[in-house]
């Protein structure tokens, strides 16, 4: 008797199609052929971890307390080295007990923060576009995600008026990011002070993912616990990834009210078993060594986005200046959608960027460079993308 095949389950099935896997294939090919190709498509940081980072990750490696299993709840020495860093970078007065939590990544946090939110069929406001696992995350519990489009005549804010009143009924959760990915829109702490007053008022769970708030180039990015009150409705949710070049090592950390961060620690208690000590103790190195680790990473992108924004500029094309992250949302020429315009840069220019529609229905007249190449590629990519005369 033959098996019969294997079936996915429906939450799997029930996601959207992965969008990326055309390019992707069209990637790999070039890169098999030898082209020579220009990666403009992944936000992961081209420089290696900085040394302090490094060197205190293999001195903390080699104690052997270290190679059982962590705290689930995080080393009290790296929660308590959060927790200075949040009051010197922010103001925020966190107790490290009970209103931090370190992640194995911030996109584990949000990935599992919704489980401790959401009961199926409720709404999840979640941004379009958006970082996919917002989507996704909902998707999984059986709630429903409901869009709220990012466009620039906006800032790339949500309209909160534009909701309607049976939606804001149903939501209990609203995922905002900022600065945001794909968009490189910035928000303030006015605008956090609405969504904190609208959420309180409908009864809602603010989930901010600030995996960009160090990647900043004109004002420093505030935290939505700025506002005051804010941790009775919100978490917020921090990465070392991209703010000391630790994509690979996984370590971010969540903080807001006690309530919501002993429910997401519920959850992970459930489903992991805490970050590498080894890690934990290097990510406090590197908390403690912000002020001098971070300032060359902020400066290294800035001088790559006005090299390409101000190369792409003399093409004719209107892009404008991200405030934030490292990544530029080119809106496309007209008459191209974002597939078509990621299709002609790979296949006649050798660049590679992501469709705008990967990240949301209503991003499709964009697509999204990163700039985690040095500068002489991204101009050399400029000048490939001027010969095509779009
Ligand atoms: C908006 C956003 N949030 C979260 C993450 C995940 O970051 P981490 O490496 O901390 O899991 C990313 C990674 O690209 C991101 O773009």
């Amino acid at each position: 008797m033959s098996t019969p095949p294997f079936v996915k389950a429906e939450r799997l099935q029930k996601l959207p199609p992965y969008l990326f896997a055309e390019i992707d294939k069209k990637k790999k090919a070039a890169l098999a052929a030898g082209r020579d190709v220009i990666n403009l498509g992944v936000g992961d940081p081209d420089r290696p971890t900085p040394a302090p980072i490094v060197r205190s990750l293999q001195h903390h490696v080699e104690n052997p307390a270290f190679h059982q299993y962590a705290l689930d709840q995080g080393a009290p020495e790296l929660r308590r080295a959060i927790a200075a860093f949040c009051r010197a970078r922010y103001g925020l007065d966190l107790d490290p007990d009970s209103e931090i939590l370190p992640l194995i990544g911030s996109k584990e946090g949000l990935a599992h923060f919704p489980m401790a939110v959401l009961n199926p069929g409720d709404v999840s406001l979640v941004p379009d576009p958006c970082y996919p696992v917002y989507r996704s995350s909902s998707t999984f519990l059986g709630a429903e995600p409901y869009a709220m489009p990012l466009v620039p005549e906006l800032g790339f804010r949500p309209d909160l008026d534009a909701i309607p009143a049976a939606v804001w009924q149903r939501a209990r959760l609203i995922v905002l990011n900022y600065p945001n990915n794909p968009t490189g829109g910035t928000a303030d702490v006015p605008f956090f002070q609405r969504v904190v007053d609208r959420s309180r008022e409908h009864g809602l769970v603010v989930a901010q993912d600030a995996a960009y708030n160090e990647m900043y180039f004109e004002r420093p990015a505030p935290s939505i616990l700025q506002v005051p009150g804010a941790k009775d409705v919100a978490v917020e949710f921090h990465s070392l990834s991209k703010t000391f070049n630790m994509t690979g090592w996984r370590v971010g950390f969540a903080i807001g009210g006690a309530p919501m961060i002993a429910a997401l620690g519920q959850v992970k208690a459930n489903t992991d078993s805490g970050i590498f000590t080894a890690i934990q103790f290097a990510a406090k190195t590197a908390l403690e060594q912000y002020d001098a680790l971070t300032p060359p990473i902020r400066a290294l992108y800035k001088d790559r986005r006005d090299a390409f924004v101000s190369g792409l500029r003399r093409l004719g094309w209107d892009v404008p200046t991200p405030e934030a992250t490292f990544y530029v949302w080119i809106p496309c020429p007209q008459g191209y959608s974002s597939t078509d315009l990621c299709a002609r840069l790979l296949d006649e220019a050798d660049v590679v960027t992501t469709p705008g529609l990967g990240f949301g229905k209503t991003a499709d007249g964009f697509v999204r460079a990163a700039l985690t190449v040095e500068t002489p590629r991204l101009l050399e990519a400029v000048e490939r993308i001027g010969k095509l005369a779009l």
